[in-house]
């Protein structure tokens, strides 16, 4: 009776708060319980004995440690007439759960009203994400101004699982609810020395809007307005509203651009906002350089393939001297290709030349147990397609690859889930599905330009996206992919929840990776081995043990502030067992076209979160795997990716990784220990306002380090004195190389 009264009195301050907004948030007031029942869903249904549950939080962290499967949330409620009375339009209530952890089933007093089944409309396939329901106003499920039971039945396929995130609100269905501002077109530069784009106005829905669009842009230094105006905007679904924008061009840093549309009738405005884009990086020079990690790890005995990371006009000429024995170079590609058989450290000098000169670099080839002696640099189609990738896709990124992106070390084309097929065959061997016709086919062509070739599986039965998983497969499927001339293997953790113990133990958490480490062990072949099992049991502890050359230390990224902040500016207890062969993996990057599916769209990270990104990733010693569509780079993104001193930091052979040096409210500053001696600073303001940050070259073991370089300019600082101030965009990054 007591936690009854209490209930109710949290409902009545949530929907208080929030009335006036038109739009209440349910985030309160929930109860939980781990399994699954039909009876569950019933208003009926006694929960009094269900213990209370927080959204803002995953269930695995409220004391349900490494659950995955199904889970229900209830919350008795009452939704208000008020809600409807204040709309614009009147006809459908909607819900908004924000985020599902994986999939779910929305009941509304015993009646399913919703469901996201991810793929193939089965609860136990598919995806975490943002869900937005709506129901129609008169659906007699919802019972206005009384109380009703919201059940939701919650499928998670691993890791992190559950409702949880910052936004669960009930509101009415909003006139600007089909209407969306398209900004994905690229800002391009014209000859006068402006910085151009055309926005689109579009809507799914047959009402004719008609409008006012304001278009503004400011200064985030101060606040100045620089550019305003205002104009007509109608459009219908057939017919979008196109503005196009020409503003000259701002000096280096960003500027906030917003776009306001206003309907006439409703009063109603939907608002989306821009950062210009700012490339640090200088223009590439023309004059040949070799780029890339000092250090390269290779098996003795296995097949060896090394792509010269050069950049400069083409065609450029290569040399390389002190090559071990059964290795040969090809002067036209630059790539290493043969056997070694005798372990060894083997010094080699590289030289690249072109018709405006010459370059030699040294370089060391470790012949021995330990691959990955780097972080893997590289790309993954998981951010950018989602389960829809294809072969054309992956040819695209390989491509795309060696035209714009490896000539600065850039060499793994891997495949995300998506690739397998559903059943396997006969002899119980797995094969790929329609969209990937021929495996060995596509590896021989990513091999062909000198690159790598990487593939996914779930040591479960079936991968998270449903796919065909590896378990009691693990020695034919490691065959298989010898066989196709696979380079990495990422390795996921989902429906092997379902094949082993309740509640695993750490043998439990180890077991599918030692399995298929020792079955990779069996193939010929250099084979990286990324575990992805979101950080379980802390597996920075045991994943260089157990045969990783990566392990997640996080759950999924999205391409926002608070996600890439939040994994980020967290990995402080994994830091230290980061090491040449092994590295923590706070998971791949956001930046340029991203969209987990058919549909891509520019990252949600403003410029400057962008620079946080790399910045902050590079620092960690990270695997940097690009999850763009490659067949789109923008300018700003080639320019986030092409920088060799930013790229240094991250393949530094030392493999350290930076620790957060110091964390104030408003300012983080994160180190990192370099092979030279030198160490690599990071200045992140991560306040959204602009700061001065200080650096003081008495604390933090910087002493003695009397030069400074601007690592995105690639310029020395002039300083005096030991201390350093810097102005640093809200959520920015001012990146440092500090040495003798
Ligand atoms: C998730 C994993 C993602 C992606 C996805 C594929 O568990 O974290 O990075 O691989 O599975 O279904």
């Amino acid at each position: 009776m007591k936690t009854k009264i209490f209930l109710l009195t949290c409902l009545a301050a949530a929907f208080t708060l929030k009335a006036a907004a038109q739009e209440i948030s349910i985030d309160k007031g929930w109860k939980f319980a781990i399994g699954d029942s039909t009876q569950w869903a019933s208003p009926t249904y006694n929960d009094a004995n269900w213990k209370p549950i927080n959204l803002a939080y995953d269930w695995e962290s409220q004391g349900y440690p490494n659950t995955d499967g199904f889970g229900w949330y209830r919350s008795h409620l009452v939704i208000p007439s008020s809600l409807k009375e204040k709309s614009y339009l009147k006809d459908s209530l909607r819900i908004t759960l924000n985020n599902v952890d994986d999939n779910d089933e929305v009941y509304l007093n015993g009646q399913l009203i919703a469901k996201y089944g991810g793929q193939k409309g089965d609860i136990k396939n598919g995806n975490y994400g943002p869900r937005s329901y709506t129901i129609a106003a008169n659906n007699p499920a919802i019972l206005w101004d009384k109380q009703n039971v919201l059940a939701i039945r919650i499928f998670d396929t691993g890791g992190a699982g559950g409702l949880y995130g910052d936004k669960f609100t009930l509101s009415m269905a909003d006139l600007m609810d089909p209407v969306s501002i398209n900004t994905d077109a690229e800002f391009s530069y014209g000859d006068n020395n402006s910085l151009n784009k055309s926005i689109k106005l579009v809507t799914t829905s047959n009402y004719a809007y008609k409008g006012k669009l304001a278009f503004k842009v400011t200064d985030p230094e101060n606040g100045t307005v620089l550019y305003e105006k205002t104009n007509d905007a109608d459009f219908t679904a057939g017919k979008p509203f196109t503005y196009s924008f020409s503003i000259a061009r701002l000096e280096k840093k960003s500027y906030v651009v917003s776009y306001t549309f206003t309907e006439e009738k409703s009063g109603k405005s939907i608002t989306k906002t821009d950062g210009t884009p700012y490339v640090l990086t200088p223009y590439p020079s023309s004059k040949p350089k070799i780029n890339g990690a000092d250090v390269y790890g290779a098996r003795p005995g296995n097949p060896f393939l090394y792509l010269i990371p050069a950049s400069g006009k083409k065609p450029l000429i290569y040399a390389a001297q002190g090559l071990p024995d059964g290795l040969k170079l090809d002067a036209n590609t630059g790539i290493i290709t043969g056997v070694v058989t005798k372990k060894g450290d083997y010094p080699v000098t590289l030289t690249v030349k072109n018709n405006l000169g010459s370059n030699t670099k040294k370089f060391t080839i470790k012949i021995g147990d330990i691959i990955g002696l780097t972080p893997a640099l590289g790309w993954n189609s998981w951010n950018a397609f989602g389960l829809s990738v294809n072969d054309e896709r992956v040819r695209t990124a390989a491509r795309t690859m060696i035209e714009k992106l490896s000539a600065h070390g850039w060499n793994y084309v891997n495949i995300d889930d998506g690739w397998e097929a559903e059943q396997r065959a006969a002899s119980g061997e797995i094969v790929t599905n329609q969209k990937f016709p021929d495996m060995k086919a596509t590896t021989d062509y990513v091999h062909s330009l000198g690159l790598k070739m990487g593939i996914y599986s779930s040591p479960g039965p079936r991968t998270c996206g449903g796919y065909l998983g590896s378990w009691q497969h693990e020695d034919q499927d490691a065959k298989t992919y010898g066989d196709w001339g696979i380079d990495y293997l990422k390795y996921d953790w989902c429906s092997y929840s379902e094949v082993t113990a309740k509640n695993p133990t750490l043998d439990d958490m180890k077991k599918p990776y030692q399995v298929m480490r020792a079955s990779l062990d069996k193939i010929p072949r250099d084979i990286m081995f990324s575990f992805c099992q979101y950080g379980m049991g802390d597996v920075w502890k045991w994943g260089a043990e157990v045969g990783g050359n990566s392990w997640r230390s996080t759950g999924d990224i999205e391409d926002t502030w608070k996600s890439m902040s939040t994994i980020g500016f967290h990995q402080i207890a994994d830091g230290p067992y980061a090491q040449p062969g092994h590295f923590n993996d706070p998971d791949m990057l956001v930046v340029g076209k991203v969209g987990w599916g058919d549909n891509q769209h520019n990252s949600r990270l403003t410029p400057d979160e962008q620079y946080t990104h790399i910045s902050l990733w590079s620092l960690l010693s990270s695997p940097l795997l690009i999850g763009c569509d490659m067949g789109k780079l923008d300018k700003f993104t080639l320019g986030l990716l092409t920088n060799d001193e930013v790229l240094a930091i991250d393949q530094d052979a030392l493999g350290k990784e930076a620790h957060q040096a110091i964390k104030e409210a408003d300012y983080q500053v994160w180190i990192k220990d370099l092979a030279d001696g030198g160490k690599a600073v990071g200045l992140f303001n991560t306040s959204d306002k602009y700061q001065t940050i200080t650096l003081n070259r008495d604390e933090n073991d910087l002493k003695g380090l009397t030069k400074i370089r601007d690592v995105w300019q690639q310029k020395y600082i002039i300083t005096s004195g030991n201390t350093y101030s810097v102005k640093v965009a809200p959520h920015g990054v001012m990146l440092m190389k500090l040495s003798k």
